[in-house]
């Protein structure tokens, strides 16, 4: 996350009203910054798990890159849709949904600076009201999309499980619950426990007048998988990417040091019944 100069970091209770208003606010003041910053190492048609870099043509997390083909996907918490892009050139049939205008704002300058590939299609919408008729998607995919700024967490899952047709797959990344042990700086003093991976308190950073300008919720690796099964789906996989060799670049409080010591990402995969 980028602090904005003027606001306070605190520990403190936000619910889902006050979460999703802090959380829209920020990714639109923020998203020009955010997309300068990690566009490069995004690209603008590659699908990224999370700052390790592990991408989905290496995982194959919603299948075989051939069985994509005519499918209809739901991209949650698409930022600049980079993963729809890549799920599109696969054949499958994306939509792209993201709380932040400004974030589908950068979407659209993709699209438009590729006019050979069709656009992805973007909707602006919360993740826990998805404006979609039951069933209609074969899968849905989020790259720290929506669930790590969520207060309640299972609505979404409800949410993407209404909108999945059976058996239909779901496959979302998170910062790693372990991660929130640790004080989320990329050098040695991101290495020392500062405080309990127990503690749920969200991580807010308020204004002057105490409102919420960005929120972060954490869950422990339990409360998520309690979360999948109580949104309706089965847990196929949980993948802990490791830190490549080949990965020189920091992205906030992820750094090489980092990485070859802890898991930085949780990949939830999972399965509609
Ligand atoms: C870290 S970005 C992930 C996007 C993309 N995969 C990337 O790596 O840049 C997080 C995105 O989640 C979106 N987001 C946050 N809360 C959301 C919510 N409640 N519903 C939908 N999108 C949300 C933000 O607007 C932002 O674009």
């Amino acid at each position: 996350m980028i602090q904005e100069d003027d606001a306070e970091a605190v520990r403190r209770e936000a619910g889902p009203a006050e979460s999703s208003r802090a959380n829209r606010g920020w990714w639109d003041r923020n998203a020009d910054d955010y997309q300068e910053e990690h566009g490069g190492f995004l690209g603008d048609d590659r699908f990224v798990w999370g700052p390790e870099g592990l991408s989905e043509d290496e995982a194959a997390l919603l299948g075989p890159a051939a069985s994509l083909r005519g499918r209809d996907v739901l991209e949650v918490g698409a930022g600049a849709a980079q993963c729809s892009r890549w799920l599109a050139a696969r054949g499958a049939r994306p939509v792209a949904l993201d709380l932040s205008h400004r974030q589908l704002r950068h979407a659209r300058r993709m699209d438009l600076a590729n006019p050979a590939a069709p656009p992805v299609p973007l909707v602006q919408a919360d993740a826990a009201a998805l404006p979609f008729r039951d069933g209609s998607f074969d899968l849905a995919c989020s790259a720290f999309g929506a669930l790590p700024f969520v207060a309640e967490p299972v609505r979404v899952l409800r949410e993407v499980r209404r909108v999945l047709r059976p058996g239909g797959r779901w496959v979302f990344s998170v910062t790693h619950p372990f991660r929130w042990a640790f004080p989320d700086e990329p050098g040695p003093e991101g290495l020392t426990v500062s405080g309990s991976y127990f503690d749920r308190t969200p991580y807010v950073e308020q204004d002057a007048e105490g409102r919420a300008v960005y929120v972060e919720h954490h869950r422990t690796l339990g409360d998520r998988v309690r979360d999948v099964v109580a949104g309706g789906f089965r847990l196929l996989d949980l993948v802990e990417p490791e830190w490549p060799a080949w990965n020189t670049q920091e992205w906030g409080g992820w750094s090489p040091l980092r990485g070859e010591l802890l898991p930085g990402t949780a990949i939830f995969v999972c399965e509609r019944d």
